[in-house]
């Protein structure tokens, strides 16, 4: 007795279909399963064996071999607990399932016959559905993320019970349906507004540069000047998100499990801050069942590193690759997995260990050889991805006592909005849209200066010390200064204002 069910796995962050067969033959009575299953896998058996029992059913004393394929990937975590449990009681006769070739079903099940949530369901869905499943069975605390799928049909069960009525005919399990627009729309209710932020007008205008070009940015400033309050306002100005951005970033929080239950599609941009306690593994993701780490969950929004020379060197060095790629790869023993990480980061620092090194009114009590241990945690390669550094200066008093609002988020958000289909457009055929993702190629034909552009640019070199790294950094943040502005060509002012958010390399990290 031979009987296939489908299933579900998770490579990266994409789903492929697992094949379950259960093959029950007379002999001595075993269980055992194969297709290189991980130990939650193997553990599936009990799981098995006491939910078909105290769902009524009998549990053939016989020889039962499941086999998951395609047997060269391995596969882990409980979600094949529900395939298993059917192709048995398929292959014993015990229930018939109709559709059989179109249908996949999804679930970790609890020795009582219920079926558990699990994690990446998302995506699953999404590879069954373009794969031909019509039919996907998940456990109902999953109902309303796979239900974003449109057109598939989503089946939610919290039991086997439930199941196996549905296929007997006596209670048919109702389709569930999300509305993917209720959940759109009203998705800029954040609280936090730039025009709380009193003065500090370089730093918002970095900040909008920044958001504008897609720039990575670091901040340097004494405690107490604004810079964690400036950064946690950095998403109210970014672009809002298309529907295919909040899909990518509604599957990883699928698999990472941190997808809120009444909120099954995230339409804002992450924001992540991890503290500098976390480990290399923490930041890029892994584990014995993969997940995501913070670089991914802060996928097409932003990560937020406060404190940055207070994170172990090996954390920083893990960002480098990923940085660059856009996509951080985890070797697995037979795979290699990628996540994607597309992100904008923006650190801050103090100057020194104190914290008031060239503060105007507090006294640094840090030696020169602190000073500069302090600051060369923060390697030259990591500094390289980064392409706007901002000094964050003590506010004055009359800023901070004066009544006047700045400008809300929601004003400059619009002119981000414009400088970002300036590039949309101008990049289209590249397949890049932002002017950060500019390469050596690209930024000759973009970021063209002419002769006095040229001058002021070759004076900044030759009079500031300016590092080699520091060079297509300023022509790309200018591109983006001149961009804000509508302008073709960036002029003399742009360049002069780019060169100034690369003049701290010297002054900090020279
Ligand atoms: N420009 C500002 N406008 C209004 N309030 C401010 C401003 N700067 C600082 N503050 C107030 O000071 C508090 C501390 O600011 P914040 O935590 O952002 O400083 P920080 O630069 O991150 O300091 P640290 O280096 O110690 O982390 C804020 O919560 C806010 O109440
Ligand atoms: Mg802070
Ligand atoms: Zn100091």
């Amino acid at each position: 007795m031979l009987s296939q069910v489908n299933s579900c796995g998770l490579l990266g962050i994409d789903g492929y279909i697992v094949t379950v067969e259960a093959d029950i033959s007379n002999g001595m009575p075993c269980f055992d399963i194969v297709g290189l299953p991980d130990a939650a896998v193997r553990e599936s058996k009990e799981r098995v064996r006491a939910a078909a029992r105290n769902t009524g059913f009998e549990f053939p004393s016989k020889r039962i071999i499941i086999n998951l394929a395609p047997a060269n990937l391995k596969k882990e975590g409980p979600a094949y607990d529900l395939p298993i449990v059917m192709a048995i009681l398929s292959a014993t006769g015990q229930l018939e399932i109709f559709d059989k070739e179109k249908t996949i079903f999804i679930g970790e099940m609890s020795l009582d016959g219920g079926i558990k949530h699990v994690s990446g369901v998302l995506p699953m869905v999404i590879s069954a559905y373009k794969s031909g499943f019509e039919n996907i069975f998940v456990p109902s605390a999953n109902a309303s993320e796979a239900a974003i799928v449109e057109g598939a049909k989503i089946y939610p069960a919290n039991s086997l019970k439930e199941i196996v009525d549905h296929f007997s005919g006596n209670l048919p399990i109702k389709q569930h349906k999300e509305d993917i627009c209720k959940y759109f729309g009203n998705s800029t209710d954040s609280i936090l507004d730039f025009c709380d932020v009193k003065g500090q007008e370089s730093a918002k205008r970095a900040l909008e540069i920044a958001a504008a070009g897609g720039h990575n940015i670091l901040m340097i400033g004494s405690p107490g000047t604004g810079k964690t309050m400036l950064a946690q306002r950095l998403g109210t100005i970014l672009p809002d998100l298309s529907f295919d951005e909040a899909l990518e970033i509604t599957k990883i929080h699928s698999i990472a499990g941190t997808l809120k239950k009444d909120k099954p599609l995230i339409t804002t941009r992450p924001f992540r801050n991890p503290h500098h306690t976390i480990s290399p593994s923490g930041l890029s993701g892994g584990g014995s069942i993969p997940r995501p780490g913070e670089l991914s969950l802060a996928h097409n929004g932003v990560l937020f590193l406060d404190e940055l020379p207070e994170f172990k060197r090996e954390v920083l060095e893990v960002m480098r690759q990923p940085l660059e790629d856009g996509q951080v790869t985890i070797s697995r023993v037979n795979a290699t997995l990628t996540y994607p990480c597309n992100i904008m980061l923006i650190c801050s620092m103090n100057p020194c260990k104190c914290g008031f090194f060239g503060d105007p009114v507090r006294q640094c009590s840090c030696t020169g050889a602190q000073v500069h241990q302090y600051r060369s945690r923060i390697s030259g390669p990591l500094l390289d991805r980064i392409d706007i550094q901002v000094e964050v200066a003590p506010v004055d008093y009359k800023d901070l006592s004066s009544e006047r609002k700045g400008e809300t988020s929601s004003q400059i958000k619009e002119r981000v909005n414009r400088t970002r289909k300036i590039q949309l457009e101008r990049y289209k055929e590249y397949n890049i849209y932002s002017n950060s993702q500019l390469g050596a190629g690209l930024i000759q034909k973009f970021c063209r200066l002419g002769k006095d552009e040229n001058a002021i640019l070759k004076a900044a070199f030759d009079n500031l010390g300016l590092s080699a790294r520091a060079h297509s950094r300023i022509l790309k943040v200018a591109r983006t200064i001149a961009d804000l502005e509508g302008e073709e060509h960036i002029n003399t002012a742009h360049i002069a204002e780019a060169i100034q958010y690369r003049s701290l390399d010297r002054k900090y990290f020279g």
